[in-house]
């Protein structure tokens, strides 16, 4: 499985945090902000990573991560979108990349404190279509929101002004490669751009879209208040904790 971490965009709702800086290159904590979903996916086993950024910045990223050595890696693949045409417009640059695999999206501004290697693996073995991670939040109008029919999602709304269900679609996708011939399909919504939830949703109807509930805190970095939470948590109880030997316990006793 490869993946990729979505950090293009212009990080508007941050202003004027990131009037010359990308908002991915924003510290949360001790570190900045790009580097805690890097560090999800290694723990997951993934070591095959695309970023894709934008904006005025981009030099930036390969300054600060270079091949990615900090996180163990060989390699690190880049591209960059223009203009701010959405999550969907940012994933479809990583066809070519991708090559027919199964990938992991990552968000550039989520943060979670621990790994997703059950679901990484859960989906290896899923093989086609595609897995969303759900968490139960206090403010589910500021996400993706599923409706739920008893333990099925039956549609993913964006944004509701009144949500459906207490979970929000958490910023981690896994999809095969039909997700680049979806995006193919989308038109641009009322905020102009092509949506991540109507690439679930077209799984949804194809019967091809699975869920799971993330393990541990998860927020977004991408408003003032939510960075500022971030940088709490992390400071409070770290993220990406590599604790493998109380993980391993956990995994068998789930
Ligand atoms: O954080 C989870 C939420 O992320 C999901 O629940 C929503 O369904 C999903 O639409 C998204 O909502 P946001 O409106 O918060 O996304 P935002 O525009 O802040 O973009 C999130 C990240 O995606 C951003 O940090 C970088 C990447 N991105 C975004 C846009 C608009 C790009 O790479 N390119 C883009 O054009």
């Amino acid at each position: 499985m490869k993946g990729v971490v979505l950090a293009g965009g212009l990080g508007t709702r941050l202003l004027p945090l990131t009037k010359v800086t990308n908002k991915h290159l924003l510290p949360v904590h001790d570190r900045p902000m790009i580097y805690y979903p890097i560090q999800t996916l290694v723990n997951a086993g993934i070591n095959e990573i695309m970023l894709v950024t934008g904006g005025n910045n981009a030099g930036d990223f390969l300054k600060l991560l270079g091949n990615g050595k900090e996180f163990g890696l060989r390699h690190l693949d880049y591209t960059y979108q223009e203009g701010e045409g959405g999550i969907a417009d940012a994933l479809r640059l990583a066809e070519y990349f991708s090559d027919g695999e199964l990938i992991c999206v990552m968000l550039g501004d989520n943060i979670i404190e621990r790994n997703i290697r059950r679901a990484t693996q859960a989906f290896r073995e899923q093989k086609v279509g595609a897995k969303i991670l759900l968490k139960n939040v206090k403010d589910p109008q500021r996400f993706g929101v599923p409706v739920l029919e008893g333990d099925r999602v039956i549609k993913i709304e964006e944004k509701p002004k009144q949500p459906r269900s207490p979970y929000a679609v958490t910023g981690i996708y896994f999809y095969d490669a039909r997700v680049f011939s979806i995006i193919k399909t989308l038109k641009p919504s009322g905020r102009g751009e092509l949506e991540i939830t109507d690439v679930n949703n077209a799984y949804l109807e194809a019967g091809q879209l699975t869920w799971d509930i993330l393990d541990g805190w998860w927020t977004d970095a991408g408003t003032i208040e939510s960075l500022h939470r971030a940088n709490q948590l992390v400071a409070q109880t770290g993220a990406n904790k590599v604790d493998v030997k109380r993980e391993a316990q956990e995994d068998v006793t789930r």
